[in-house]
């Protein structure tokens, strides 16, 4: 079992590695990608052993997809790729440099895109595989100074459903992931942008609680998964829901 993980070091995908390992009791290998090094050794010894790193830039997904080449070389096809490295920008729309912009597309949904293109065949023809997208609820109610983070995890969720129909004859699974706010270096980055305090007063989830949400909805086959549970409420009454966040979103410093 190999399992493909970009955003290892850290958050949410760190949480989804110790997740994954003990749900497989040590059967499970992890090509663990991101760009701090030692953060990734540091989770790899963790898993003793059955953990490679590749520290790398995603932002360009050339990088990306030699990466992937070479965990395919070395520990065979990947029978899970989770697709969780991100970076969000919180500002003005036209305070954001193009470079940055351009940057966080890549990331976001670029070298997504080309990870799937290239284990996609290889499943199709184990007919097996399970591919994992970390989008965002803002991919749902895209919210105001967070405008290109939405539009990128809206169209990795586009990608992923329409993906999802084109394999439904297939034993590949689709799972789209679609969290509100999780407590990692993400909503400390959003505490520096709103300043403390501001955003506390929305249900906040774990990256542990996640992690096992994530666990469970791969061994179910679900398609979709929206945590905390409350932000179900908002996928339900999606148009109240841009409504009313484009009336209390708070506004960046
Ligand atoms: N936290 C939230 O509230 C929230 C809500 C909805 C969705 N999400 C999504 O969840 C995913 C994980 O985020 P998180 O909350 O766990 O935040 P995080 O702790 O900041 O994790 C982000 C991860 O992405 C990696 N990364 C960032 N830029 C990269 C690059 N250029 N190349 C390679 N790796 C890169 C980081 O590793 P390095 O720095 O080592 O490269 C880190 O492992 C993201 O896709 C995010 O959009 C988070």
């Amino acid at each position: 079992m190999h399992i493909f993980l970009t955003g290892a070091s850290t958050g949410i995908g760190n949480a989804i590695a110790r997740e994954l390992d003990r749900h497989f009791a040590g059967s499970a290998f992890f090509s663990l990608v991101s760009r701090r090094k030692e953060l990734l050794e540091a989770l790899a010894k963790e898993l003793d052993g059955r953990a490679a790193v590749y520290p790398a830039d995603l932002s360009e997904p050339a990088i990306a997809e030699t990466v992937l080449e070479q965990a395919v070389q070395e520990h065979g096809p990947v029978d899970i790729l989770i697709n969780n490295a991100g970076v969000q920008h919180i500002d003005h729309f036209t305070s954001i440099q193009n470079e940055d912009a351009e940057k966080l597309l890549r990331l976001n949904y670029l070298t997504p895109a080309r990870l799937m293109r290239r284990v996609l065949p290889t499943m199709a023809e184990r007919n097996n595989g399970t591919i994992v997208n970390i989008a965002s609820i803002g991919a749902i109610i895209p919210t105001p100074y967070m405008a290109e983070y939405c539009a990128s995890k809206a169209a990795l969720a586009a990608l992923a459903t329409a993906l999802a129909g084109e394999y439904k004859d297939t034993q590949i699974h689709f799972l789209t992931v679609y969290p509100g706010p999780i407590a990692t270096a993400m909503a400390e980055y959003a505490d520096t942008r709103y300043g403390k305090g501001v955003t506390s007063n929305v249900p906040f989830g774990t990256a542990e609680e996640l992690a096992k949400e994530i666990r469970i909805a791969i061994a179910k086959k679900k398609h979709k998964l929206i945590y905390p549970a409350f932000y179900r409420g908002a996928d339900l009454f999606r148009d109240f829901s841009i409504w009313l966040t484009a009336h209390m979103a708070p506004k960046p410093k």
